[in-house]
Order: C-alpha cells, then structure tokens, then sequence
C-alpha cells in the first residue's frame, strides 16, 4: 500500500475510533523524576491516552506521579519489567537515567509496545546499536526525546537553510556552556557526575545541541577530534568523572567544520554565554537558535528573518507521537535521528577521552 493510502487508511481509522469513543492508549511511565514527571504531565493532557502505570524505584517520586495521574488511577510498580510484562500496556515512556534507556526501551519495543525514549538513547555506541536493532526489528513507534525537532520555529528555519536561504552551508560555531553545575545534591545527582551512568555533559545535554547541528547541516559529521578536562569542579561532587568543559572539532561531509564548546562555568554576565548555533553558509550566516534572522555577508544587505518566533506548543514532541499512532503522522524524532544525535555526541566523547581523532565508522553503527 503507498503512504498516500496508507496515510488516509490510518487517518479514516483514527477518525472512526474517535467517534465511536475509542478506548483512550494504555501508556506507562518508567522514571518518574524531574523529566518523567514533565513528560507524565504531557500524557495527562493528551486526549486519546491514559496512564496505566508509573514506575519509580523511589517510593516518593512514584507517589507524586500517583498523585499526579489520580484522575486515571495507574498502577503503581518499583520493577520495571512487571510494565513490559503487562499485555494492556500500549505506550512506555522511558525517562531513566541515561545508562538505562536502552535496556527499557529494548525490552518495551520487543514486547509490542511504542515507545517513547528520553535522550540520549545510549551513552555507548553498542546501546545506541542494540536499539537502532530493536527499533527497525518493531513494527511499533520510537520517538526518540530530541524534542527540539518539534519546534516550528527552528524546523522553519532549517527548512529556509536547506532551500538555500544561506548558500550552502559551510561552518557551524555552537555551544552550551552553563552557568553552573548541575546541583551536586540534586534530583539527578546519584548518577549524573558518573560518566559510566549519564555519559557526561556532551552525551547527557549537548546532544540536543549536536542534534539541531546536524539537522541544519542535512548529515552527521565523518569524525572529531578534541579535549575536555575537569578544570574546576575536581572531586566535586566526589568521586566525579564527568568533566566540565570540552572543546570539540567535527567534520562533516563536503569539508563543513563544526567547532563545539561545552563548559558549566560561564559566569552571568559574561557576553555570549548560555546557546547558540551559529550556522555559515556562502551567502551569509543564521543564529539559528536565537533569532533565526541571516546576515548576509554583503556589505549593505540588510538581516532577514528565517523563521518568526512562534508559541511552542508545550507538549507537541508528546502529541507527535500518539498522532503518529493514531493517525499515521511522521515522527518528527526517529529512531534514525535519535541514533544519529547520540552516536554524533558519543563520537565527540570518545574524540574528547581518547585525545585523538576519531572516525563516525569506528562506531561500528549503521544508522
Ligand atoms: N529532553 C529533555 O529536554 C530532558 C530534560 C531533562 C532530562 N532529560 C533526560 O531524562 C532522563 C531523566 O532525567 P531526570 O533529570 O528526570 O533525572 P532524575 O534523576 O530526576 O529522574 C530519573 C528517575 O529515574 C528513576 N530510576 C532510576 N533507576 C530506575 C529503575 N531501574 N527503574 C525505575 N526508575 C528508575 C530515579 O529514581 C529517578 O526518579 C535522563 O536521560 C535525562 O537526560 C531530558
């Protein structure tokens, strides 16, 4: 059947079940924490689905979510796997630590379900591998949690970039820096400064960075190289083994450069701190997560703007995928995506640790 047809059946579909009052999608939340709890508030709002379940391993946490989805009364569990073993259960979201995305999410597309997974989908290219497997092995949804691939704006203006509102592209700048450290007794701070748990700064935060990257260049950089250090937060908390700063060099396809700096110590006030993306092209260059507005490179052409700001939708990563579900809609962050933003921050990583150039094919994953 073609995708026209396809489309219209699942839409028809979708619409019949609707009007017929259909059964609302089973969903269950494992991760109840600072982001399990803002993606359960998501899935409260959508109108075609209801929590079955919540799953956290501390008992406060689960509560809250109880609490918090009383309206649909879900199951409460401290195992995980008692939610992949339960048949009614259509929808998991994983939002886990960092190390344990790919296990979850594994287990959840190979009991039939769809699945949402929180970024990154690994912290280690055989994780990011084992479930680009079991992704493409399922005849189930996976959005991946690169929820930037939902904004209007920034999709606008990639669009722009890619219709040549630039030229063609031929460097990126980009950054995260911070201006502090992520509390050292906070919410995520039993596994975050572990490296071996969140995968460190460029794998945990920066792959939202990385990723919009990539999606306004239109490929995956071939290689990288550089260092990272833990300049000012050593033994904080202790025992730490992510750093706090890292200088990276890409290299992508068709000689475009990307150069990428990540610290936690930019001090407020300092000038160019927090994001941003600049993106170079022959005919000028966007501030792509700011203003989305080109400067031209000649001389007297006046700036224009790419993409308006628009009102975000606060849920829409969460509504793309029960349409994509229900009504047959592309997923804005597949699973091609998903793997290629994490593998894309595992490669700077691995650049970073091993101190020497490393090539996207030493990954050993085909995405
Ligand atoms: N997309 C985004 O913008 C965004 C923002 C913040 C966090 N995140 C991601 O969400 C994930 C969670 O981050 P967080 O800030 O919510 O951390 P968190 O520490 O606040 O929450 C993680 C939760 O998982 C629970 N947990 C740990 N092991 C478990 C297990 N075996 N079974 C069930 N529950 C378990 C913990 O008890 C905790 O409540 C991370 O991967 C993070 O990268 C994404």
């Amino acid at each position: 059947m073609d995708l026209q047809r396809r489309m219209f059946v699942l839409g028809s579909a979708a619409a019949s079940l609707m009007a017929q009052g259909a059964e609302r999608l089973a969903t269950a939340v494992i991760g109840t924490g600072n982001r399990g709890s803002y993606l359960l508030s998501g899935v409260i709002e959508q109108p075609n689905a209801k929590v079955a379940a919540v799953c956290d391993i501390k008992p406060d946490r689960l509560d809250k979510a109880a609490s918090a989805a009383v309206k649909d009364n879900p199951s409460t569990y401290t195992d995980w796997r008692k939610i992949i073993d339960r048949k009614d259960i259509e929808v998991v979201f994983v939002a886990t630590p960092p190390h344990l995305h790919a296990e979850m999410a594994i287990a959840a597309l190979q009991a039939g379900k769809h699945v949402y997974c929180e970024k990154p989908i690994g912290v280690t290219a055989q994780q990011v591998k084992e479930v680009v497997k079991a992704a493409r092995g399922s005849k189930k949804m996976f959005l991946a949690g690169q929820q930037l691939r939902s904004y209007k704006q920034l999709g606008e203006a990639v669009r722009k970039i890619r219709e040549g509102a630039i030229g063609d592209v031929i460097m990126v700048k980009a950054q995260r820096h911070a201006t502090a450290d992520l509390p050292h007794d906070g919410s995520s701070g039993d596994w975050y400064f572990d490296v071996s748990k969140s995968g460190g700064y460029l794998i945990e935060q920066s792959v939202h960075n990385l990723d919009a990257c990539n999606w306004a260049i239109g490929a995956h950089p071939t290689r990288a190289c550089g260092f990272g250090a833990i300049q000012l937060y050593k033994n904080q908390p202790p025992g730490r083994t992510i750093f706090d700063c890292g200088s990276i060099t890409y290299d992508y396809p068709n000689g475009i450069k990307m150069s990428f700096t990540q610290n936690v110590f930019h001090p407020r006030g300092l000038p160019a701190g927090n994001q941003y993306i600049y993106v170079y092209g022959t005919k000028g260059a966007v501030d792509l997560m700011g203003s989305a507005t080109m400067y031209p490179l000649e001389r007297d052409a006046q700036p224009v703007v790419l993409a308006e700001k628009v009102e975000e939708a606060r849920h829409g990563h969460i509504t793309a995928l029960y349409d994509a579900i229900t009504k047959g809609t592309a997923l804005p962050a597949d699973i091609t995506v998903g793997a290629t933003a994490a593998l894309t921050a595992i490669l700077g990583h691995e650049a970073m640790v091993k101190q020497t150039v490393v090539k996207w094919s030493d990954l050993g994953v085909d995405v």
